[in-house]
């Protein structure tokens, strides 16, 4: 019998397991489609469902790659997280100039919500409603969003996704907040404001971008603790964790960085491991998925130069140590 892919193993458990995916190499590359087909029942659009590439200008919306990514799910029986509604990068060039009261940057909000969670009611199963709205010591980012309207664009966002996709759960996503520091607590304290008002949020999302270092895990579980007492649903939903390929500045006689070693990718999967297993204790951990399906495309080497290997497919789609401690503890009963 062949061993089960991610996705038999997570189904089993009633969780989604997942990565984001982009459209072009969807189209180009058919051992990506085997493989995000083989360990994905949860796919997230990287950046075809992003204010910029969905919306270019103020009259037009570009819903092609979008499209074909939820076209892609629904041919495979997976799921769509879609990202996002509201965020300050990768917006179009039109938007600052356009949103230039809050009564208009309200109207463009909401329009753009209604549009685009709207096309998609029946097909994005979980919206990034918010993305990455609190900065590093815990108060609100100086956003186009927050400068334009104030704090409540929040609650206006939420409210506009429930009303344009009444049955996709409304998820906050940020990174840098597993455990808890400052804008953890700036994020808890967010989202309690916003349930105690009444606003439809449904889940929180860890990013979960780690470098080699990892995650303090007990702090990551007292973490989860508390948000899950909000009666939020968790994510991970953008895990990668980076390693150095070789000495710094050192490289191969080509002039490329050096690969990862055998003991760096045995300690990249026991971060892996033990993320998944921290979530996996509670309840309402709802899915687990990666920034990319296997090393070829992540934006990992293009951002931080020097380092790589990040995800647990090589970039020839060969399983990693990672994979296999994803594999165990998805497994595990
Ligand atoms: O689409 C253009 C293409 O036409 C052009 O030829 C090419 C040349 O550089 O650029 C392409 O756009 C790039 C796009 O990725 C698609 O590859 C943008 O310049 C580049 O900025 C963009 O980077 C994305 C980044 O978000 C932008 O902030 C990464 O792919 C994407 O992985 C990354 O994802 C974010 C999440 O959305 C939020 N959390 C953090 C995560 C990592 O930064």
């Amino acid at each position: 019998m062949a061993t089960p892919g991610l996705r038999e193993l997570a189904a089993a458990r009633g969780l989604w397991v997942g990565a984001c995916v982009a459209a072009r190499p969807l189209a180009d590359d058919p051992e990506y489609g085997e493989a995000l087909r083989r360990e994905c029942n949860l796919l997230t659009p990287e950046n075809d469902m992003k204010w910029g590439p969905i919306h270019p200008t103020r009259e037009r919306y570009d819903f092609s790659r979008a499209d074909a990514i939820v076209q892609f799910a629904a041919a495979h029986g997976m799921a769509v997280h879609g990202h996002t509604l509201a965020w300050h990068n990768q917006n179009p060039e039109w938007l600052a100039p356009a949103a230039d009261s809050r009564a208009g940057a309200i109207g463009i909000l909401r329009e753009h919500i209604a549009a685009v969670a709207g096309r998609y009611a029946e097909r994005v199963d979980v919206w990034d409603v918010v993305n990455e709205a609190v900065a590093g010591d815990g108060t609100l980012r100086g956003t186009l969003w927050l400068e334009r309207i104030g704090p409540d664009y929040l609650e206006i966002a939420f409210r506009a996704a429930a009303a344009a996709a009444p049955r996709a759960r409304l998820v906050y996503n940020d990174f840098g907040a597993e455990p808890t520091n400052a804008k953890a607590d700036g994020i808890y304290q967010l989202l309690r404001r916003l349930l105690d008002v009444g606003v439809p949020l449904h889940g929180v999302g860890f990013q979960c971008h780690l470098t080699d270092k990892g995650v303090d895990l007990e702090s990551f579980a007292r973490n989860l603790e508390r948000f899950a007492g909000l009666g939020l649903e968790l994510y991970v939903t953008e895990m990668d964790v980076r390693l150095p390929l070789g000495t710094p500045g050192q490289t191969s006689a080509l002039g490329t960085p050096l690969p990862a070693t055998p003991e760096s990718l045995g300690h990249q999967a026991a971060i892996y491991g033990g993320v998944l297993e921290t979530c996996l204790a509670f309840p309402t951990f709802r899915a687990f998925q990666t920034w990319g399906i296997a090393d070829r495309y992540s934006w990992i080497p293009r951002r931080f130069a020097g380092t790589g290997a990040a995800l647990p497919l090589d970039d020839q789609y060969h399983p990693k140590p990672a994979y296999a401690a994803l594999h165990e503890r998805l497994a595990a009963a």
